[in-house]
């Protein structure tokens, strides 16, 4: 907290990620996460309030649409994008006239929320260009010696960062696919299914984080359909490649088995693991088995699809 007032910055679990927080506020602090991240200053910020009872320090209108979104999934893994408040310096919004703004539902984030009384701003905690993180571990391991305090809350339970939406219209625009999903976003504002939601093209100003290049692996990934994962992993040993599997039935010989999921939630909340330990064990290729697009499986094809590129 002390470390937070003097505009320092802490690594924080959420539920989705680890972020790397400072007072969203104070110029100076934002700057440092920008340093610390190795962040392009033109990619804005997420910032995280105590409550939804807080949007009118940081943003200047709300609408129908974002206070009816706020009141199903706050807490909860939904960023809110808003016109900013005069309050929000310019270097938390990446110089855009919008804000980011969502309440994190997981007890260590909350409380220190309440303990500040300040937003605070929040990217993945870790260094640009790598997976997100979802353990302390993984936080220590990209920016232990950037950081004085990395509070530990344990794996997080969602494992995807959250979903991002325009709620500037009366319709929701996703910009980044998290876990709550289009079906979850329809389900509120009752958009009747296949229409609204992805029908306006994406604007890439509108989302800045989408211009980047993502985390790539060191490895190359392949994504394959389910019945032929583990065929297509043991042909790949065949070649002589060290070769990784997650996937959610057993594992072939010779292949080394990265991690065995159950469902799309489960390997949502593993899957960046998962590609630190394809890394650690040296994998020359990861087959990665897919996840049908629906619910979390669309955030988890697409961050898929982005390591695969
Ligand atoms: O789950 C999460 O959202 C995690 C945890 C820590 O809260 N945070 C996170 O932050 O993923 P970050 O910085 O890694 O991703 C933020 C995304 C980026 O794609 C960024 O471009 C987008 O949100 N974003 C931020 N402000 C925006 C704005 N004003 N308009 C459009 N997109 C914005
Ligand atoms: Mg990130």
């Amino acid at each position: 907290m002390r470390v937070l007032r003097r505009g320092d910055v802490v690594g924080l679990p959420t539920e989705t990620v680890y972020g790397l927080a400072a007072d969203a506020l104070d110029p100076a602090a934002v700057r440092r996460i920008f340093a610390i991240k190795g962040r392009p200053a033109d990619n804005p910020l997420i910032v995280h309030l105590h409550t939804a009872q807080e949007l009118e320090r940081v943003v200047a209108t709300t609408t129908p649409l974002a206070r009816a979104l706020a009141a199903s999934f706050w807490p909860g893994p939904l960023t809110l994008v808003l016109d900013a408040g005069d309050a929000v310096p310019a270097v938390t919004t990446g110089g855009l006239r919008t804000v980011a703004v969502r309440v994190p539902d997981h007890p260590v984030a909350a409380a220190l929320l309440a303990a500040v009384d300040r937003p605070l701003a929040a990217p993945s905690a870790n260094r640009s260009g790598r997976p997100s993180p979802t353990t302390a571990q993984h936080v220590a391991t990209d920016l232990g010696d950037d950081l004085e305090v990395v509070l530990d809350g344990g794996p997080c339970p969602v494992g995807v960062e959250s979903t991002v939406v325009d709620a500037r219209g009366d319709q929701p625009v996703v910009l980044r696919e998290g876990s709550i999903s289009r079906e979850d976003l329809r389900s509120v504002v009752g958009i009747p299914s296949g229409m609204g939601a992805t029908r306006r093209p994406v604007d890439l100003t509108a989302s800045p984080g989408s211009r980047y290049r993502h985390y790539a692996p060191t490895c190359a990934l392949e994504i394959v359909a389910p019945e032929g994962a583990a065929a297509r992993a043991a042909e790949l040993v065949d070649t002589g490649a060290r070769v990784g599997l997650v996937a959610s039935g057993p594992v072939p010989a010779g292949v080394h088995g990265v991690l065995r999921f159950v469902d799309a939630p489960e390997l949502a909340r593993l899957l960046y693991a998962a590609l630190r330990d394809a890394e650690l064990a040296e994998v020359d290729i990861l087959v990665v088995e897919s996840v049908p697009e629906v619910g979390v499986g669309r955030a988890v094809m697409d961050r898929l699809r982005r390591a695969a590129e």
